[in-house]
């Protein structure tokens, strides 16, 4: 017992010792621009200027700079930390956060590199933290000398270089390399069981043995639920282990699992855990219903295309009572086509049917000159897949929002960043790269479902993504688009920072816009104009004005619940210039699959964090446009996006975003004017604990309002109060 005791204080003291840091937060020197020779370990950088490396390079005397500019260091690594680890095998070099690509060099040797396409010029990926992992005997590791870290940074845009606080080399310790691999989908048996099957892997060259346990927790009471182990847990590199369980859900809500491996000979534990989800949307009827907004906008003379969003068995069959002449319904698929030449706001009476029912519902076709009267639903490509979207996986998109997402409303289908060539034809026409070969074709195939197709653009010479831009092609451009049959251009700054003066005034920034809306206006087709610039000059005052159909009001959204709460929260400045064909556009959708790259994980976000975030977007009336892999779609994300009556939300015709009500320390409640007289009221939890959240029926905002309906569930209610999960919400709609 005692020797025991002792042994294992030894390893304590082992392990400690084996976890050894040398520190890289000082000592660095930056040069702003760009030089091959800066790699090298024997160039003289003592003229450079000494950077901090907690601060971007804005704040170091380079006010504004975009660009590249280099980082050096000069540091002893001693072999001292190799013998005291336990490991021996592998070195990390940890860089802080680099903002927003990077190329590293040890002694004069490429280690690593972040972002870029095109050969070796780095271009775009995105800021955060960097870490790079070496064998302990790679020839440009200098043990006991002095070695020359060179990290060659490029910025795209707003702040930059390299500045965060994990700045270190250490050996990679015993769990390092170890990872829970908990990707894959939950799975969903009878009586709220679920199913998972979990991994454990490495990269580290060593035979972990030990024992794999798992602890089901009830966030509400704190109370262990289910508690299993295997003391079964090998594995090595390239062997993992995989561990399948399930557990029955006592209520319809998150529970907390804790997955904890422990290293039999080591002792040294690496714990992680995660939330299960819970599914409220009831699953679709088989008697025909038809869903999607009660309002459809086209400008006169311009092609109609138009699908009736209905669920229910197959077949149905769709009628249109009062299609205004030039019109034409396919029967079979519900597809709507033509154009109409006369102004005016077409009453249309839909009926779908099918062998167990039909259903009717009224619609107005507005033919006018105000479009997208109703937020966009639809697919973005950025937030999966960012520059490696091809038409393979736009396709992809297509049909699964064919199969699953259109009968609810959905209709675009948009490609972002990464579609242009290289260079423009000779006579000046854009046209896509090797990744879209037929893009007439591509959208030819989405207009065939029903959908619609968008694209995307920078008013600059260069998209964010290094891309072409439209720069002094805008008419070209906008004529192309229409040749395509494009519906949807997201158009944004970028590269226009460098065209536009420095802290351009209102006129200067509304200037590409404006000239890229009066090239989409001479063009045979209506193409929703969505503004990308992130907010600037309070782009929601004069957005509409300028003739956008929504505009960006933020930075880029990140899978975390930092990210979406601090934008959604921070909507209700913006709130009241949102309309029917103007909304406020607080970036697209971050549940699924996403992963900006060719790689991906599941969203970041919590179940419940992930009710708020398609709550809080619909009452915002924003667009929604999907982030994930749709070609993955699990059924809690499908459930998340089937929901009709949250959908109907933000489709309301109204058009209106909700108001923050009520913003307490540990909750928010935000309510949103219905077309119908009603309103919609999120109730939001924002801190770590469960709560109960009540609005009194005597508030001012629920005075008159006698009927209670809780939104996701679809199940009347009698109060406007619940017991609100962590991050979580519950969304009512009130009628009077
Ligand atoms: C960003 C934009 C993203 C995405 C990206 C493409 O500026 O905010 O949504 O479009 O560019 O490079």
């Amino acid at each position: 017992m005692k020797k025991n005791l002792i042994l294992l204080l030894l390893l304590a003291l082992f392990f400690k010792a084996g976890a050894q840091n040398i520190s890289l937060t000082k000592g660095w020197k930056l040069s702003i621009g760009d030089n091959p020779e800066w790699s090298s370990p024997g160039f003289d950088d003592s003229g450079w200027q000494a950077a901090n490396v907690s601060k971007n390079w804005e704040q170091q005397g380079h006010p504004d700079y975009d660009g590249f500019g280099w980082y050096r260091l000069h540091v002893i690594i001693p072999s001292s930390i190799k013998e005291k680890s336990y490991l021996k095998d592998s070195v990390l070099i940890s860089l802080g956060s680099i903002d927003d690509n990077d190329e590293v060099y040890l002694n004069g040797t490429l280690i690593g590199k972040y972002g870029g396409h095109k050969g070796s010029d780095i271009k775009r990926s995105r800021y955060g933290p960097r870490s790079y992992k070496i064998a302990a005997n790679n020839p440009a590791l200098l043990w006991d000398k002095v070695n020359v870290l060179a990290v060659r940074v490029y910025d795209t845009g707003g702040d930059g270089g390299m500045y965060g606080t994990n700045f270190n080399i250490h050996m990679v310790d015993i769990m390092e390399g170890v990872h829970f691999d908990t990707g894959s989908d939950f799975s969903y048996g009878e009586h709220n069981t679920l199913g998972k099957s979990i991994g454990i892997n490495t990269s580290n060259n060593y035979p972990y043995k030990g024992t794999l346990s798992f602890k089901v927790t009830d966030p509400e009471t704190g109370a262990v639920i289910l508690s299993k182990k295997t003391d079964t847990a090998h594995f090595t590199t390239g062997v993992p282990f995989s561990w399948w369980f399930t557990f029955s859900a006592a209520k319809k809500k998150s529970y907390l699992i804790t997955y904890t491996f422990k290293d039999k000979k080591t002792g040294v534990e690496l714990s992680e855990t995660e939330t299960t989800p819970y599914i409220l949307t009831p699953a679709v009827s088989k008697i025909p219903k038809i869903n999607g907004a009660a309002i459809f906008g086209v400008r006169p003379g311009h092609p109609v295309l138009y699908l009736i969003p209905a669920t229910g068995k197959a077949p149905l069959k769709y009628k249109a009572q009062g299609l205004p002449a030039g019109l034409k319904l396919d029967a079979a698929t519900g597809i709507i086509t033509g154009t109409v030449d006369q102004k005016g706001s077409y009453p249309i009476v839909f009926t779908v049917s099918n062998k167990l029912g039909s259903n009717t519902k009224k619609f107005t076709l507005a033919i006018g000159d105000n479009v997208g009267l109703t937020p966009a639903l639809g697919w973005n490509s950025w937030n999966a897949w960012g520059l490696s979207v091809n038409d393979e996986k736009v396709r992809t998109s297509a049909r699964e929002m064919a199969g699953r997402l259109s009968v609810h409303g959905w209709s675009y289908i948009n490609i972002d960043d990464g579609w242009e060539a290289a260079k423009r034809q000779d006579d000046g026409k854009i046209t896509p790269n090797e990744k879209f070969p037929d893009m007439k074709g591509l959208t030819g195939y989405i207009h065939s479902l029903g959908l619609r197709m968008g694209i995307y653009s920078s008013p600059g010479p260069r998209t964010c993504g290094g891309y072409l831009g439209t720069w002094q092609h805008e008419d070209q451009d906008a004529q192309t688009y229409s040749d395509w049959g494009i519906d949807y251009l997201k158009y944004d700054w970028c590269s226009y920072g460098e065209i536009a003066p420095r802290n351009p005034n209102l006129e200067e920034m509304k200037k590409p816009y404006l000239v890229m809306r009066s090239s989409l206006d001479k063009v045979n087709r209506d193409i929703l104009f969505s503004y990308c610039q992130y907010g600037m000059g309070s782009v929601w005052t004069w957005g509409a004005e300028a003739g956008g159909n929504s505009w960006r009001t933020t930075g880029d959204i990140t899978d975390t619940w930092n990210s979406m709460s601090n934008i959604g929260f921070n909507q209700d400045k913006m709130a009241p210039y949102a309309g029917p064909g103007h909304f406020n556009d607080p970036d697209m959708l971050v549940v699924g699959k996403v992963g900006w790259g060719p790689s991906l994980h599941n969203t970041r976000l919590t179940f419940d964090e992930q009710y708020t975030h398609i709550s809080l977007w619909s009452l915002l009336a924003s667009p929604l446009l999907i982030g994930c892999d749709m070609g993955h779609l699990d059924r809690f994300t499908l459930s998340l996006l089937t929901n009709d009556e949250v959908l109907a939300i933000d489709q309301d015709a109204l058009g209106k975003s909700a108001r923050q009500y009520i913003k307490k320390d540990g909750y928010q409640v935000w309510v949103k004017e219905l077309k119908d007289g009603g309103k919609a009221i999120g109730l939001f939890n924002t801190t770590d604990s469960y709560q109960t959240i009540s609005l009194p029926k005597s508030d001012a905002a629920l005075k008159g309002y006698t009927k209670y309906r809780d939104v996701w569930r679809q199940q009347n209610v009698t109060s406007a109060s619940g017991r609100v999960a962590p991050h979580g919400v519950l969304l009512l709609r009130v009628e009077k």
